[in-house]
Parts: structure tokens; C-alpha cells; sequence
């Protein structure tokens, strides 16, 4: 099994919750915050401040993956 990298310490999220969260349609900076959590009185505020990369992480999540196209 392979090593898991926390992003966020307060709520124990790694890249992969960030994804699953932009896959489930949830892209916005207000909309990521309060579905992971990010604004519980506990958390040290970093995620919150810095949730700019939290978005770019769920956006590229949500796109569509395609297959450039072969040609013969
Ligand atoms: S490390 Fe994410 S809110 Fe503290």
C-alpha cells in the first residue's frame, strides 16, 4: 500500500478527499470549505486561506478525462 499525504492536518484530508469532492461537483471556494469542513471552529485557518489550490485540485478533478486522438 502506498504512503497517504496529508494536505490538511486539522481535518485529515489528502489529495484524494480534495478530488472525490471535486468529482461530486463541489468546485467553488465556499462550497469546498463547508463540505470538508474547513471553517469548524478547530481548524487553524490555513486550508480556508489557502483554498484557491483546494479549487484548482477539484477542478481538475471534475473534467472529463479524454483521449487524444491516435492517427493512423
Ligand atoms: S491544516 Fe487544514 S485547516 Fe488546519
Amino acid at each position: 500500500m502506498g504512503r497517504v499525504m496529508y494536505i490538511c492536518l486539522c481535518r485529515g484530508l489528502t489529495e484524494a478527499d480534495i478530488e472525490a469532492a471535486g468529482r461530486a461537483g463541489h468546485t467553488t471556494a465556499d462550497d469546498l470549505i463547508a463540505v470538508l469542513g474547513l471553517d469548524h471552529p478547530r481548524c487553524c485557518g490555513r486550508c480556508q486561506r489557502d483554498i484557491d489550490d483546494f479549487v484548482d485540485l477539484a477542478e481538475r478533478a471534475a473534467r472529463p478525462v479524454t483521449t487524444p486522438l491516435v492517427q493512423a
